[in-house]
C-alpha cells in the first residue's frame, strides 16, 4: 500500500516529488528515506483530534520509534512532547533543544546518569518504575536541591493480541508495578508524597505494541480510572495525569486493518470523559504516547539488488545490499512487510524471497512476496519501516548502519549520515605490543 505522497510516475516510485532511482543514485545505500510530510501530517492529527473540553491532553512522541536530533526538532515545531526511555535518548532531545518540561522519562531500569541529567535539566516528568529508582531519586534530588515530578507507572493486567515480545501489561511484566498489588502502589505513592522535593504528578500505563483492538485501550482506560478513584479514596492524594501510553497499530500488510487516529483518540476521550463524569472524579490532564503510528508508515528503507538465486529446494530469492542489521523485526517478531522495484512499478510479477546480506539464514525480510521480475542494480523499497528499524538496526557483521533521509517537496535533506568503515572502529583498540 502507498502512504503519504507515493506516487507512481512513468513507471518509477517517487516520494515527495522525487523518485527513489534518483535518490538511490545520490546516496549510498541501504537508506532511510521518510516522508516528512506524512510524519507531519500524523503529529498534525494527534494533536487538533485528542481534545477535550473536560481536561488538558498532551501528546508525547515515543521516540524509541525513531529518534535523531531532526526527528526530535520536528516534536518541537508541531508542538509534541516526548517520551525518552535513555539516557541517550534524552540528551539527544535535549540537543535538539526539547523544552526540558515537556520530556517524560521511562524505563524500568534507569541509570544514575540519566537520572542525574533529568532532574539536572529539570524534565517534565519522571516516570517511576519500582522502590529501588525512588530510592535513587530521592538521593540525586536531596543533591542537587531541586525537585522532580514522579507519575508512577501501573501493570493494569489487560491481555492484549500482540507478538508475545511486545506485551506490556500481562502479570509477568517487567514494567511497572500491578494494580492487583495495590498497597504496594499505595505505599510507594504515599512515600513520594512525604518527600519534598517530589511531586506526585499521576499514574501511567502502556498495554503494549502494534495493537488493533480498541478495546483494550478501553479496558486499560477504565482499570487506570478505577485505580485512580482508589487511589483517591485510600490515600486523598490528588492524581492529576493519566497517560495511558502508545501501542496504536500501523498497516504493515493486508492482514492489518487499523482504526483511524481520529476514531482511536475520539474513543479514548469519550471514554475517559463519560467515566469521570459518571463517577464524579476529575483529573488534570491525560495524556498518550504514540511512537509507531507518527514514524511507521512515513519511512522505507530503501536497498540495491545484488544477486539473484533459485535454489534447488524451489525457494527463489532476491538478495538486497541489507538486512536484518538495519530491520531486525522479521527475525525478531516475525514481521511482515511489503516491498517494490521502485523503477520497475508496472512489470510483470514473480514470487521472491526478499534476503540480506548477514551471516544467517534467518536473515529474511519478506518471505515469498509478489515481487517485479527484476534486474541487478535495481533499487527495491521496504515499505513502512519508519518505526523500530533505525532504531533497532545493528552493527552485526560489522555492517555499517545506514543514514537516513527526510524528502520534502522535491528535497531530500539527509538526518542522519551513513556510518563509515572509520566509525566502525574508532572505538577499537590495537593491542599491538601489549597483545
Ligand atoms: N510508551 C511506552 C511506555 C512504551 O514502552 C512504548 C513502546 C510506547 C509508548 C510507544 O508504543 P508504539 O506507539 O510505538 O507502539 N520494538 C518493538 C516495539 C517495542 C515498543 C516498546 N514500547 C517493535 O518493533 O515492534
Amino acid at each position: 500500500m502507498l502512504f503519504g505522497t507515493h506516487k507512481i510516475v512513468n513507471n518509477q516510485l517517487t516520494v515527495g516529488n522525487v523518485s527513489y532511482s534518483e535518490i538511490g543514485k545520490k546516496f549510498k545505500t541501504p537508506l532511510y528515506v521518510y516522508d516528512q510530510k506524512l510524519i507531519e501530517k500524523c503529529m498534525k492529527e494527534y494533536i487538533e483530534q485528542f481534545k477535550s473540553a473536560m481536561f488538558k491532553t498532551k501528546v508525547l512522541y515515543a521516540s524509541k520509534a525513531f529518534s535523531c536530533l531532526a526527528m526530535y526538532e520536528l516534536c518541537n515545531k508541531h508542538g509534541l512532547g516526548v517520551d525518552v526511555v535513555s539516557l541517550g535518548e534524552l540528551y539527544t532531545a535535549l540537543k535538539a533543544k526539547t523544552e526540558p518540561s515537556k520530556i517524560y522519562f521511562h524505563g524500568n531500569n534507569k541509570s544514575i546518569e540519566g537520572l542525574t541529567l533529568a532532574i539536572e535539566s529539570q524534565i517534565g516528568c519522571i516516570v517511576l518504575d519500582n522502590e529501588y529508582e525512588l530510592e535513587n531519586i530521592k538521593k540525586i534530588t536531596k543533591r542537587l536541591n531541586k525537585g522532580i515530578n514522579i507519575m508512577l507507572r501501573l501493570n493494569p493486567g489487560i491481555d492484549v493480541h500482540t507478538h508475545d515480545y511486545i506485551q506490556t501489561a500481562n502479570f509477568t511484566s517487567k514494567f511497572g508495578v500491578s494494580t492487583y498489588n495495590d498497597q504496594k502502589v499505595f505505599s510507594l505513592i504515599k512515600e513520594i508524597d512525604r518527600e519534598k522535593l517530589l511531586i506526585f504528578k499521576g499514574v501511567h500505563c502502556h498495554i503494549g505494541s502494534q495493537i488493533f483492538a480498541g478495546n483494550s485501550f478501553s479496558k486499560a482506560a477504565y482499570t487506570m480510572l478505577s485505580f485512580i478513584k482508589k487511589i483517591n479514596s485510600e490515600t486523598k492524594i490528588k492524581v492529576s495525569e493519566l497517560n495511558l501510553g502508545g501501542g496504536f497499530g500501523i498497516y504493515y500488510t493486508e492482514e492489518d486493518d487499523p482504526e483511524s487516529t481520529e476514531s482511536i483518540v475520539q474513543n479514548l476521550i469519550t471514554n475517559v470523559e463519560k467515566y469521570l463524569t459518571d463517577n464524579e472524579i476529575k483529573i488534570d490532564s491525560l495524556v498518550i504516547e504514540p511512537g509507531r503510528s507518527i514514524v511507521g508508515n512515513a519511512g522505507v528503507s530503501l536497498y540495491k539488488i545484488g544477486a539473484k538465486k533459485n535454489t534447488f529446494g524451489g525457494k527463489n530469492y532476491l538478495f538486497v545490499n541489507g538486512g536484518m542489521s538495519d530491520n531486525i523485526r522479521p527475525a525478531l517478531y516475525q514481521a511482515k512487510y511489503e516491498c517494490a522495484v521502485v523503477n520497475k512499478m508496472k512489470a510483470e510479477l514473480e514470487v521472491r524471497t526478499i534476503a540480506g546480506q548477514c551471516c544467517e539464514s534467518g536473515d529474511v525480510l519478506i518471505n515469498n512476496c509478489q515481487v517485479a521480475k527484476s534486474e541487478i542494480g535495481d533499487y527495491l523499497v521496504v515499505f513502512s519501516t519508519g518505526a523500530y528499524g533505525y532504531s533497532m538496526s545493528s552493527n552485526y557483521n560489522r555492517i555499517t548502519k545506514p543514514g537516513v533521509v527526510f524528502v520534502d517537496d522535491g528535497k531530500v535533506k539527509e538526518v542522519i549520515k551513513a556510518q563509515s568503515l572509520e566509525d566502525l572502529i574508532k572505538n577499537d583498540i590495537l593491542l599491538g605490543d601489549n597483545l
